[in-house]
């Protein structure tokens, strides 16, 4: 049986923004709350999960920091004494306020997506304005400590494929890792196959530029289930990095279990397959059936390799968590 390390816990299915790939501009329909996983549902769910060999977490959305009282869930987890890895990816709109906080709950790092660095364009992405406040973001998850902080940069035809290279120079001044990510197509898209049409921005695309510019990028060795490249930039400490569901899918590799908002083990994140935990804890389930039900969910990744088919059945990926 494959074994897994990572867990993906979606805190909330609401965003602060718009993003023309994840959230039609007019929402989507919200869970009721109480279809949410409470901090103490999640917390047990980790817990669970941290038994069959979970030791990295990472807490997605939706936007995260819009969920009231995150720190008090990221305390919860950071004791957990099998985690060694608490991980954030947020769109950074908040986190000039909470970064410090965030870590002295014990968070460890962030992940921003920012996708563009003009802000005309954020706003055109996004449907809301708001670069200025990631930049100060960023700059406060960098002085909090939460490192090493990374940039999610989704790819997009027409749209921000003519700033491969800013983000590398950026990346090289700021001494961050930018990571590129290769558009995926999901069943209820949204706006992106309307405003980014023709064929996906493919990882090598943007390889190809950054090298014209700045020279061979020298590639660093990175984990074996980690799906992103990574390279050295010529100058600073800062680097790049490709994610590329695409052009090279990384199932094969893959260690890492979802947990939806509604408390859902989602084994891949493009299959539409889930197995649900929340109904179980709810119940009265014990830690036994819980194990077991981890257990199905891990057995069920080892089925998957190859490409990615991208069914998502009919979720979204604010619902999901990326
Ligand atoms: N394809 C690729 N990346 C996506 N993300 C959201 N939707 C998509 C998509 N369709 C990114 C977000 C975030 C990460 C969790 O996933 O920008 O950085
Ligand atoms: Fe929100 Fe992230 Fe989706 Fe953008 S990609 S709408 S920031 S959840």
């Amino acid at each position: 049986m494959r074994s897994v390390d990572k867990l993906r816990v979606s805190v909330t299915d609401r965003c602060n923004l718009r993003c023309m790939y994840c959230m039609p501009e007019t929402g989507i329909a919200l869970k009721p709350k109480n279809e949410i996983l409470s901090f103490r549902e999640i917390e047990r769910a980790v817990r669970i999960t941290a038994r069959r060999g979970v030791t990295k977490v990472r807490l997605t959305g939706g936007e995260p920091l819009v969920r009231k009282g995150i720190e008090r869930l990221i305390e919860a987890l950071s004791s957990i004494e099998e985690i060694n890895d608490l991980a954030l990816t947020t769109n950074g709109i908040l986190l000039k306020e909470t970064a410090r906080p965030l870590k002295q709950a014990g968070l460890d790092r962030v992940t921003i997506s920012m996708d563009t660095l003009d802000p005309e364009k954020y706003r055109f992405i996004t449907k809301r304005p708001g670069l200025e406040k990631v930049l100060s973001g960023i700059e406060a998850a960098r002085n909090a400590g939460l490192e090493p902080v990374k940039i999610n940069v989704v790819a997009l035809r027409g749209i921000n494929d003519d700033e491969a290279v800013a983000f590398a120079a950026w990346a090289a001044e700021n001494d961050l890792e930018a990571r590129f990510i290769e558009l995926m197509p999901i069943s209820r898209q949204p706006a992106a196959c309307r405003e980014a049409p023709g064929s996906p921005v493919l990882s090598d695309e943007l390889k190809q530029a950054i090298e014209e510019k700045m020279g061979k990028l020298d590639p660093l060795v990175t984990s074996k289930s980690s799906p992103a490249r990574v390279y050295a930039l010529p100058r600073g400490s800062g680097k790049i990095g490709f994610i590329s569901p695409i052009s090279k899918p990384f199932c094969a590799g893959c260690t890492r279990l979802r947990l939806t908002a509604d408390g859902k083990l989602r084994p891949c994140l493009a299959s539409p397959e889930e197995i649900d935990l929340k109904g179980p804890m709810r119940s009265g389930a014990g830690d036994r059936t819980l194990l077991e039900i981890v257990d199905r969910a891990i057995e069920a990744k080892s089925h998957i390799s190859g490409a990615m088919h991208f069914d998502r059945g009919n979720r979204t990926m604010c619902e999901i968590g990326g």
